[in-house]
């Protein structure tokens, strides 16, 4: 065996591909991209609580749904979800006095 063809057994650029540093950066950079992209299109739609007096003291979902259910003085839109978390999609008023 000589020194040479050691050399050249060793060398990884002719080894076939593998995952190298700069391949790995590729691929993060990729995948930021993809999130960005998901959390671009993933934007809030939805109106946000508005920041006012009767809103800001409404502190759970029952005080909510006393004007927002079916019978109250603005309720939800018929085919509104039944979900608990109003503020998951309807912003949280910044001065709210609830505690979640
Ligand atoms: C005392 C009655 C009352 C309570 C309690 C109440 N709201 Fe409202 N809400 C209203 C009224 C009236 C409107 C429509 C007029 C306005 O924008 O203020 C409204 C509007 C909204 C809107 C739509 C805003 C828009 O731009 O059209 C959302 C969303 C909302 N409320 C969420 C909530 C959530 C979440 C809670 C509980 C934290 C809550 N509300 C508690 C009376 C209430
Ligand atoms: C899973 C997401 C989601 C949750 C959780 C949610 N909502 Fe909504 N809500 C919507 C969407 C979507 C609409 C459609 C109109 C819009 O874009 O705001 C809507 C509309 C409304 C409206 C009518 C707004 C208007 O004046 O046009 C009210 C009032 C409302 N929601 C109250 C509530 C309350 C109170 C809760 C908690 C009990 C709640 N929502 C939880 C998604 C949600």
């Amino acid at each position: 065996m000589s020194a040479s063809e050691n050399a050249s057994g060793n060398d990884p650029e002719k080894k076939g591909w593998k995952p190298g540093k700069r391949d790995a950066f590729f691929l993060a950079f990729v995948a930021a991209v993809v999130v960005l992209l998901v959390l671009g299109t993933g934007d809030r739609t939805t109106k946000p609580t508005p920041d006012d007096v009767i809103h800001q003291q409404a502190s759970s979902r029952a005080a909510c749904m006393e004007c927002h259910s079916a019978e109250g003085v603005h309720p939800q839109p018929k085919r509104h979800t039944k979900a608990d978390q109003c503020f998951q999609c309807h912003v949280q008023p910044g001065h709210w006095a609830g505690a979640r």
